[in-house]
C-alpha cells in the first residue's frame, strides 16, 4: 500500500462504509476538542466496532505508516485526542464500541468497551446497587478508554482515587496491533510488571484502550452537601482538617471555590450562592452507607463556628438543594470561557503549600501580567487547583505559563494534576521534569511504539 487512497480502500474493506468517514461537514467533531483550542485536519475517521478491527486498523496503518489518534469522547482539556494539521493522521474513534459488557454486583467489578459513556457506566453499576466512583463535569460525553488513557480526576479523587486506583483490567491494542487481553477481575494479582499501569494516563500514546473492567464499590445510602465560606485559603485548609476529624473517610470532595469563581457564575449562568459572606468558599460532600451523616455534617459545621474557620454555611436539605449547591461549582469552566479568552493551569502543590502557593502566584502575575484576573477554584483535598488566568487579548500565554509553572515547580507541584499533558503541554513537561524522567519516558514509548505512529507530538515530542 503506498498512498491514501489504497490505505483508505482497505480500512473500508475492514469496516464496511460506516466504519470510515471522509466526509469534511462529518470529520468536524473528531477534528477539533470541544474547545476549539486544537483544530485539526485528519485524512479520515475511522470508527471500529470490536477490538479485533481496532488491531487490523492499527495493523493497516502501520504498514501504511501512517499515524493514529485514538479519541474517546473529545472532552478532554489539553488537545490529547486530536489530530494535527498536516492532514496525514488517522483519527481512531472508539464510539462505536460502547456496551457495558457485565456488572458484577457481588465481585464489585463492571467491564466495559472503550467507547462506552462514563455516565452509562455510572447508571449500570448504580443498577445493580454499586457506586463507580469516577465523577466529572464532562460525565455524559467522557469513555471509559478516555477515562482510563487520561487517568483521570475529578471531584471525588479525594476519597477514591484517581482513575488508576480503580482499574483492575485492561485490553490494549499494542502499536503493532497486537492485542493484549488483561481483563482480569482480580483485587489481588502480584504476578510480574503490572503492565496495564504503563497505558492508564498514557494518553494514547503507547495502545489503544479497547476495553477496560474497573472496581465498584457499595453504594452510598446516606450523603451529605455543605457549602461553607472563608476568608482566606488557610481557613479553608484548617476546615479541611476539622471536616477529616469529624467526617473521617466518609468525605468524597472538598472543593474550592474562590468569589471570582462565583462572580462569573453568576454574571453567565444565573445561579447565586445562599450564602453571601467570604471570600473563600468550599463545598463539601460526605457519604455513607451508614446514617448520621447530616448530624456528623452539623457538628462539624458547629466546631467551624465555634472556632471562626467558617464565616458562613449551608447544609442542603434535600436532594434537590445539594444539586443546586453542586451547580454553582460545576458551572465554573462552562462561564469563564464565556467571559473570555483565558490561560488554564491544572496544577497541584503539596496540601500545606498551598496558601504561600496562591500568594506567591498571585505576585508574580501582578509584577508579570499585571490587568490580569485569576480564576482559582478546583479540588482543595487534592492539592489540585484550576488557576486560570483570564486575560485581555494582550497577554502572552506562553509568558503566563511560565510565571504560574515557575513557582509551581518551586513549591515541588506538578504542572498537571489531572488534566494530563496532551499536545498543550507538550515542552513544558520537557522543562519541569527531570532529563532522567524524560529520558526513561522516551524508551518506554521507543520499546512499545518504535516507529513513533501512535499519538505522535502528544505527552512526548517526536
Ligand atoms: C473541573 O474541575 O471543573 C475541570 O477539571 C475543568 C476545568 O479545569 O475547567
Ligand atoms: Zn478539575
Amino acid at each position: 500500500m503506498n498512498n491514501t487512497t489504497d490505505l483508505l480502500e482497505h480500512l473500508a474493506n475492514l469496516l464496511g462504509r460506516n466504519g470510515v468517514i471522509t466526509d469534511a461537514p462529518d470529520i468536524e467533531p473528531y477534528a477539533v476538542d470541544w474547545r476549539k483550542l486544537f483544530p485539526g485536519r485528519p485524512v479520515c475517521v475511522v470508527r471500529p466496532s470490536s477490538s479485533a478491527q481496532v488491531a487490523q486498523v492499527v495493523q493497516a496503518c502501520r504498514d501504511a505508516g501512517v499515524p493514529l489518534v485514538p479519541q474517546g469522547g473529545n472532552t478532554g482539556l489539553a488537545g490529547g485526542a486530536v489530530p494535527d494539521v498536516s492532514g496525514t493522521q488517522v483519527v481512531l474513534s472508539l464510539n462505536r464500541m460502547a456496551a457495558v459488557r457485565n456488572v458484577d454486583a457481588v465481585g464489585m467489578t463492571i467491564e466495559a468497551e472503550a467507547g462506552c459513556i462514563l455516565k452509562v457506566a455510572q447508571d449500570a453499576a448504580a443498577a445493580a446497587g454499586r457506586l463507580l466512583p469516577i465523577s466529572l463535569a464532562a460525565e455524559g460525553s467522557a469513555t471509559i478508554g478516555g477515562v482510563v488513557a487520561a487517568n483521570a480526576g475529578g471531584v471525588n479523587v479525594l476519597r477514591y482515587g484517581m482513575t488508576r486506583s480503580l482499574v483492575l483490567g485492561l485490553e490494549v491494542v499494542l502499536p503493532d496491533g497486537t492485542i493484549a487481553n488483561g481483563l482480569r477481575k482480580l483485587r489481588k494479582d502480584n504476578a510480574g510488571y503490572d503492565w496495564k499501569q504503563l497505558f492508564i494516563g498514557s494518553e494514547g500514546t503507547l495502545g489503544v484502550v479497547t476495553a477496560a473492567v474497573l472496581r465498584l464499590l457499595p453504594r452510598p445510602k446516606h450523603s451529605v452537601t455543605a457549602l461553607l465560606s472563608v476568608t482566606d485559603p488557610d481557613a479553608a485548609l484548617q476546615l479541611l482538617e476539622l471536616a477529616q476529624d469529624e467526617l473521617g473517610d466518609q468525605i468524597s470532595a472538598f472543593e474550592l471555590i474562590s468569589r471570582t469563581s462565583l462572580q462569573l457564575v453568576e454574571k453567565h449562568a444565573a445561579l447565586k450562592p445562599p450564602i453571601a459572606e467570604g471570600e473563600w468558599f468550599v463545598l463539601i460532600e460526605a457519604a455513607s452507607s451508614l446514617a448520621g451523616m447530616r448530624e456528623a455534617a452539623e457538628a462539624m459545621l458547629g466546631s467551624a463556628f465555634e472556632r471562626e474557620i467558617a464565616l458562613d454555611g449551608v447544609i442542603a436539605e434535600s436532594g434537590a438543594q445539594a444539586a443546586q449547591l453542586w451547580a454553582l461549582r460545576e458551572h465554573v469552566t462552562e462561564s469563564e470561557a464565556r467571559e473570555g479568552k483565558s490561560v488554564k493551569h491544572d496544577v497541584s502543590v503539596p496540601l500545606t503549600a498551598i496558601p504561600r502557593f496562591l500568594v506567591e502566584a498571585g505576585q508574580a502575575l501582578a509584577a508579570g501580567a499585571p490587568g490580569t484576573l485569576v480564576n482559582v477554584f478546583g479540588h482543595l483535598g487534592d492539592g489540585n487547583l484550576h488557576y486560570n488566568v483570564l486575560v485581555g487579548a494582550r497577554h502572552d500565554a506562553d509568558a503566563i505559563n511560565r510565571i504560574v509553572h515557575d513557582v509551581v515547580a518551586a513549591y515541588g507541584g506538578s504542572i498537571s494534576a489531572e488534566h494530563g499533558i496532551g499536545q498543550y503541554r507538550v515542552g513544558e513537561l520537557a522543562r519541569y521534569r527531570s532529563p532522567v524522567e524524560m529520558e526513561m519516558a522516551r524508551r518506554i514509548k521507543r520499546a512499545l511504539d518504535p516507529h513513533g505512529l501512535l499519538n505522535p507530538g502528544k505527552v512526548l515530542l517526536p
